[in-house]
């Protein structure tokens, strides 16, 4: 077994976020040929997402709830299935059962093409974000409504 320090950063990353309650994952499929993922989970209540955020917003706009708002941590798509709408599927597949009112996620400021595909998937952004960690990079902070929005 390898201990936390020698594992990829996308190996911890799962392990975190797989260990959240109410974690969400799809993956898709050309035939036998897994294609890209997405995955993500209710942020709970006090949640540190919103720590680093750089904008002056209104307290009740990041107020969690743990059944407020879905994070969307993830989405990648295997390169000969990009361009091809496969991305959105997946996006489409994870949010649109999920009964938040919002989900929302974080683009590194220096993928702007990746900001402009979130955006044109109705996405909104909040303001910058860079979370309190060493070397973290400058977020965009996104925001979508969820058409499912339950009272619960
Ligand atoms: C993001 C992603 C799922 C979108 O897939 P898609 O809808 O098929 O769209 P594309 O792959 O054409 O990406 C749109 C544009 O963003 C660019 N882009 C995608 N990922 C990027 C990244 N990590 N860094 C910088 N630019 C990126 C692409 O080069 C493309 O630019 P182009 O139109 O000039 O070719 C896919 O590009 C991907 O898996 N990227 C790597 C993982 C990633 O960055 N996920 C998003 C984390 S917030």
């Amino acid at each position: 077994m390898r201990d936390r320090e020698t594992l990829p950063r996308t190996a911890v990353g799962l392990d975190h976020w797989t260990a959240r309650p109410g974690w969400s994952c799809v993956v898709g499929y050309d035939g036998d040929q897994p294609v890209g993922y997405a995955y993500g989970a209710p942020l709970p209540e006090g949640a540190r997402w919103w720590g680093g955020l750089l904008t002056d917003v209104p307290a009740d706009v990041t107020a969690e709830t743990g059944i407020r708002t879905f994070a969307l941590s993830e989405l990648m798509v295997r390169t000969p299935w990009r361009k091809t709408g496969a991305a959105c599927l997946l996006h489409s597949a994870l949010l649109s059962p999920r009964r938040e009112e919002r989900a929302t996620l974080l683009v590194d400021q220096t993928h702007p093409k990746v900001h402009a595909l979130y955006e044109s998937w109705g996405w909104r952004t909040l303001g910058g974000l860079r979370p309190r960690l060493a070397d973290a990079p400058t977020f965009h902070a996104m925001l979508l409504p969820l058409p499912q929005a339950s009272s619960y």
